[in-house]
């Protein structure tokens, strides 16, 4: 029973379902009792953020472009979005970007009024984690709340970048699957990019079996290498 503890008294106590940790950045995350995982990598939040997710997602040239719609599957407390957002803006202050955020645990969304990761876009991520929808500027995100193999289909774009960050293939071998993969692949432009952290190889046969072209992407801290996959 991994929820329950007991204490000196005997007592039995419930554990909280989110509880906090630092990260090995000094990023805050969380570590849900019922899955048994944390919500990021330990070795850093912000990091695998920036690093595994944003920086092999071509960002750069979408900012350049002045268009970018980004599907955030597995939302959570939002860093990769606002990694994300950071890192378009900088290039292009002027960059039209339309976020939509797929989370099924309204829990984890309040959880962001409590952690402060160093994104200058995350009052705007805090904002939409209440609400559902925010917008700043050219920059706009909009979360649907509920179950992404329900919800992919409301967002009203194609994605250009796709961050596919659930609980791992393990724990949520539903979400790591060939059919999810086709949804999403159905939902890309020619050419758009998903980035995951995971390099296993049933992730990659799933990926390659729903259409896509996959690749190495970057090792960060101790976690063995990710995945970038590309709609042709
Ligand atoms: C590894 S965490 C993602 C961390 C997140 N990207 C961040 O920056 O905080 C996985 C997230 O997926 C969410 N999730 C799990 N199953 C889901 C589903 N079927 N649909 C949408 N979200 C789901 C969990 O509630 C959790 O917030």
């Amino acid at each position: 029973m991994r929820e329950v503890l007991k204490s000196m008294d005997g007592q039995l106590t419930q554990l909280p379902k989110i509880a906090p940790i630092v990260t090995g950045d000094g990023s805050a995350s969380f570590y849900n009792n019922q899955v048994g995982e944390t919500y990021h990598s330990r070795s850093g939040a912000a990091r695998e953020a920036i690093e595994k997710f944003c920086r092999p997602s071509g960002l750069g040239r979408l900012a350049g472009q002045g268009r970018a719609v980004i599907y955030d599957i597995c939302f959570g407390l939002g860093y990769n979005t606002a990694a994300a957002l950071d890192m378009i803006l900088e290039c292009n202050p002027e960059c039209l970007v339309d976020v939509y955020g797929f989370e099924l645990d309204p829990s984890i969304l309040e959880m962001t009024g409590q952690v402060t990761p160093p994104f200058n876009s995350y009052p705007l991520v805090r904002e939409a984690s209440k609400n559902l929808d925010a917008t700043f500027g050219s920059a706009s995100i909009k979360i649907f709340l509920g179950d992404v193999r329900q919800e992919l289909d409301k967002a009203p774009r194609p994605a250009d970048v796709v961050f596919f960050d659930p609980f791992s293939p393990c724990k949520e071998p539903e979400l790591w699957s060939r059919e999810l993969f086709r949804a999403i692949h159905s939902r890309m432009h020619p050419g758009a990019v998903l980035t995951t952290y995971s390099c296993a190889s049933k992730v990659r046969q799933a990926l390659d079996e729903a259409g896509f072209e996959v690749a190495d992407g970057p090792c960060v801290g101790q976690r063995s290498t990710s995945t970038v996959a590309y709609r042709p």
